[in-house]
């Protein structure tokens, strides 16, 4: 049986500079991230960027739901995939990369197909929910302790045959050491254990960026 090749660093960037070209603005937010500092692992990695882009032009969703927007970075990835009548809502609690967002959109001429909810996660989804929006496609990145219950809520908002895809699920690798018990690798652990067992989805674990966890609603 073949395995799968261990992605160092240096493959890592050959990948990227063999892959498809990023949009300029999606350029721009990578080197404005940059500048954060500590915040920058926040964002999604370049390949997951392509990834996204790809899963939305082969897939062409019409109704897409984020769940942390950060600095717009994988909002957009998806939003340069999709026709030009496709919409993303993206929800985020924080006002200052909210705004980075919007600018970001703005200068990629997609604010149009954005609308970026600034509230705590919980909340924007029970208003869609009560709202009875449904989406194709739904990407859960914001915090890790609050994944079960988003992954739960968003059946309620996910048509048949729609996917939710969830970023972190290898968690830097720290999943498969027995010896870590920390209290964010457990929570991922145990999440990951939740959706193999979940007999509504068909799901596979993709080893890109800090891990993808595809999911199909059945
Ligand atoms: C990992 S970052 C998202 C990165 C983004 N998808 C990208 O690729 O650029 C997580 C985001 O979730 C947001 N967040 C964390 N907890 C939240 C909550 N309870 N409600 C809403 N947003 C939250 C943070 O403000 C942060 O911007």
């Amino acid at each position: 049986m073949s395995s799968n090749l261990p992605i160092n660093k240096q493959i890592e960037k050959y990948i990227d500079e063999h892959s498809l070209k990023l949009h300029p603005v999606q350029d721009e937010i990578i080197k404005y991230n940059d500048t954060l500092g500590k915040k920058k692992k926040l964002q999604i990695s370049i390949n997951q960027c392509h990834f996204l882009y790809l899963v939305t032009k082969l897939f062409k969703p019409k109704e897409i739901l984020e769940i942390g927007t950060f600095t717009g970075l994988s909002s957009l990835s998806m939003c340069i995939g999709v026709e030009n009548d496709s919409k993303i809502t993206t929800i985020d609690k924080n006002k200052e990369t909210s705004l980075v967002a919007k600018n970001f959109f703005e200068k990629a001429k997609v604010s149009e197909q954005i609308d970026i909810i600034i509230d705590e996660a919980l909340n924007g989804i029970n208003k869609l929910i009560s709202q009875k929006k449904l989406f194709d496609l739904i990407f859960i990145d914001a915090d890790k302790e609050n994944y079960k219950k988003y992954y739960e809520l968003s059946f309620n908002l996910l048509k048949r045959d729609g996917f939710i895809i969830i970023d972190n699920v290898l968690w830097h690798g720290e999943v498969v050491d027995k010896n870590n018990k920390e209290h964010l690798t457990e929570i991922i652990r145990d999440f990951n254990t939740y959706v193999k067992n979940d007999i509504r989805v068909e799901n596979m674990i993709i080893p890109i960026g800090d891990g993808f966890s595809i999911c199909r609603k059945l």
